[in-house]
């Protein structure tokens, strides 16, 4: 058995008003959420280029551009879904997802099992596949001071299915 890993990293703005959307859940009650030119999921999207990377097939800027007016409100579980087909072809399968969400307020902790359900099922996995966690970054730069988000991630390929 041949296993790969990549890594994927993703940040987002938050401005008043917007829609708050991880993981694809969409976090209710909050006055603010990520800005972006699809729905600005940067769990999803740090996922995305995790199983871009570990199978070789560049990133998420190459197959959904933000110049391609396609991927505006772009749900970004159908991208996910997308980048699971094009991982699937290139003749991986998932074995593995770990993520961690860095964001100062609110707590996310819980709406884990959800996200998690989120993503399995899009990707095809086992719930227990699939890992998220969350940290403050303890009042420190720009996600301390609640500027916004980051996420990094982590995938496991196997080479078969
Ligand atoms: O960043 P810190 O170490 O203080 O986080 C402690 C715990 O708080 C984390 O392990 C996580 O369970 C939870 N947390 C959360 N939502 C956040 C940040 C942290 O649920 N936005
Ligand atoms: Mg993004």
């Amino acid at each position: 058995m041949s296993a790969r890993t990549g890594m994927g990293y993703d940040s987002h703005r938050f401005e008043p008003g917007e829609r708050f959307i991880l993981g694809g859940v969409e976090i209710p009650d909050v006055p603010f959420g990520t800005v972006g030119h699809s729905d600005a999921d940067a769990l999803a999207h740090a996922v995305i280029d995790a199983l871009l990377g570990a199978a070789g097939l560049g990133d998420i800027g190459f197959h959904f551009p933000d110049s391609d007016e396609r991927w505006r409100d772009a749900n970004s579980i159908e991208l996910l879904a997308q980048t699971c087909t094009l991982v699937e072809e290139s003749g991986f399968s998932v074995t593995y997802v770990d993520a961690t969400v860095i964001c100062e307020a609110p707590k996310l902790g819980p709406f884990r099992d959800e996200m998690r359900a989120a993503l399995a099922l899009t990707i095809g996995v086992p719930v227990g596949s699939v890992s998220v966690k969350f940290k403050t970054n303890e009042g420190m730069g720009w996600v301390g001071r609640g500027e916004g988000i980051a996420v990094m991630a982590v995938a496991t390929l196997e080479r078969g299915s």
